[in-house]
């Protein structure tokens, strides 16, 4: 198996939005993923195999208080092409092309036993709470521990306030619009 992970081009577009309903079941995350991959500071990898798009995964701009981030999510995989390494792979070339913008860290909500093999720590333990601590049903209620962040500078950032996804802080939007985009229970795994 040959798995390529490179940034996302214009024509893997359909096919990246097809991974994702494919892999949750669901067309929520196409459209968490149409709602963000047009704005600025937006990109995605995709992971390609025998020229079929496999997985994708969605970067967009969020903010921690004053300081810009980005987070990371939805991410993707088709069901028959898991538990390979392709998740992982298009995890690390994200983060990498990530840290290659300039950016200084990433955040997510996800499950720790998948990413903290990626460095990625509780963000609590930079005394950031999970501002969607208690969302979702079930099995799919979001704990504390699942606001991630993965630092990718030697200097620590200055991380304090307000988490907002979106192109301007928190504290430049009115109240109301720095909600996460939080649609059914299963979008919980996406930013
Ligand atoms: C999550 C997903 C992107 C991982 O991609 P993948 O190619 O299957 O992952 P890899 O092969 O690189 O890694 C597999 C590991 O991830 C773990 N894993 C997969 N999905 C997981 C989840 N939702 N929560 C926790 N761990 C998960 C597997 O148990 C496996 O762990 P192991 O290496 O300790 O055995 C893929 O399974 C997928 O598309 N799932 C459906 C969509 C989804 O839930 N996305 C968000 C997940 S945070």
């Amino acid at each position: 198996m040959t798995v390529d992970v490179r940034l996302e081009e214009p024509g893997d577009r359909a096919d990246a939005l097809e991974v994702e309903r494919l892999a949750f079941g669901s067309d929520e995350e196409p459209s968490i993923v149409g709602a963000v991959r047009d704005e600025d500071g937006s990109f995605a990898m995709v992971a390609v195999e025998d020229e079929r798009i496999v997985g994708h995964v969605q970067f967009s701009r969020a903010w921690i208080g004053e300081t810009s981030v980005v987070a990371l999510g939805p991410i993707a995989v088709l069901p028959d092409r898991q538990g390979l390494g392709i998740g992982s792979a298009l995890v690390r070339a994200g983060c990498a092309e990530t840290g290659a913008r300039g950016e200084r860290a990433v955040i997510l909500l996800g499950s720790p036993a998948f990413y903290s093999r990626f460095g990625f720590r509780p963000a609590l333990e930079r005394g950031l709470r999970n501002p969607f601590a208690g969302f979702g049903e079930g099995d799919l209620v979001i704990a504390e521990e699942d606001f991630m962040l993965r630092e990718l500078s030697d200097e620590p950032a200055p991380l304090a306030g307000q988490v907002a996804p979106g192109l301007r802080p928190a504290s430049r939007l009115k109240l109301g619009r720095a909600r996460p985009r939080l649609g059914a229970t299963r979008t919980w795994l996406s930013w």
